[in-house]
């Protein structure tokens, strides 16, 4: 992990704790954050709980993130919800992009850019999520899509000089308990940051990479490790104070300079 750039660990609760138990589920990672000053921890529970977990979290060092938004500000979209919308639940980041979007709900490359033009416009910060398929990664095609994908966005995170965040995440490895290695992460991360780099050495310097798919504790300080590897989206770990607690210890410690700490 590159010490310019706080590490940013950010838990994605899928469809799960949309009430009470996400409340008390924040209150508990609020807790253990107390203990990691040199990690920006984010969790993004279901919409139903944004607005009472940003209420659980709010003067704590948690942040709030959607799961997800519609492009447009407000209108006819039945069962959708706007930029504005998640800022007035008292959202700081979104989700764009995450590949059960694209696979299970259709969302192109180009419905992620709209989005993305949409969250900054807000003044919410995105993590964009790119990641490649089974299949594409044993076609050798790999850094095709994931460089598609970026591309997507690419314009549109250099035009604004907000920290944002791109998340490498390969499907395969999403609630598989299958992740990628280190050295499979760092050449993905290491060719994102060279596309930044290319748009950009400003955004390259100030968009945190974070890996995801299958990160746990025991594989945390390999993969946060890697030099282009600012951080991690977590799925089912982030369901589990004790397992999210351990991963954001683990990036704190590498952070602050004192590995093996965990
Ligand atoms: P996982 O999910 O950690 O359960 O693999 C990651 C994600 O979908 O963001």
């Amino acid at each position: 992990m590159n010490k310019t750039r706080r590490p940013l660990i950010a838990g994605n609760w899928k469809m799960n704790h949309g009430g009470p138990t996400g409340v008390s589920l924040a209150a508990e990672i609020a807790a253990l954050a107390r203990a990691v000053s040199h990690t920006d921890v984010v969790i993004g529970p279901p919409f139903t709980a944004l607005a009472a977990c940003a209420a659980e979290c709010h003067g704590t060092a948690v942040g709030i993130a959607g799961q997800n938004m519609h492009s447009k500000g407000s209108g006819a979209f039945t069962g959708e919800i706007s930029a504005a919308m998640l800022k007035d639940a008292g959202c700081t980041w979104v989700i764009l992009g995450h590949s059960e979007r694209r696979q299970l709900f259709g969302e192109t490359d180009g419905a992620v850019a709209e989005k993305t033009v949409a969250a900054l416009g807000a003044k919410l910060l995105p993590i964009v999520c790119v990641g490649e398929t089974l299949k594409e990664r044993e076609a050798g095609e790999t850094l095709r899509v994931v460089k598609r994908q970026v591309d997507a966005v690419l314009d549109i995170l250099a035009q604004d000089a907000a920290s944002v965040a791109i998340a490498y995440e390969p499907v395969w490895a999403i609630g598989t308990g299958k992740n990628a290695g280190p050295t499979e992460a760092e050449e993905v991360h290491e060719a994102i940051r060279t596309w930044l780099n290319g748009k950009s050495t400003d955004l390259a310097a100030r968009t945190r990479l974070l890996y995801g798919g299958s990160l746990k504790p025991d594989n945390a300080a390999g993969l946060l490790g890697c030099p282009n590897v600012d951080g991690g989206l977590i799925g089912g770990a982030s369901l589990d104070v004790a397992q999210f607690g351990a991963i954001a210890r683990a990036a704190e410690a590498i952070a602050s300079g004192t590995p093996g700490k965990s």
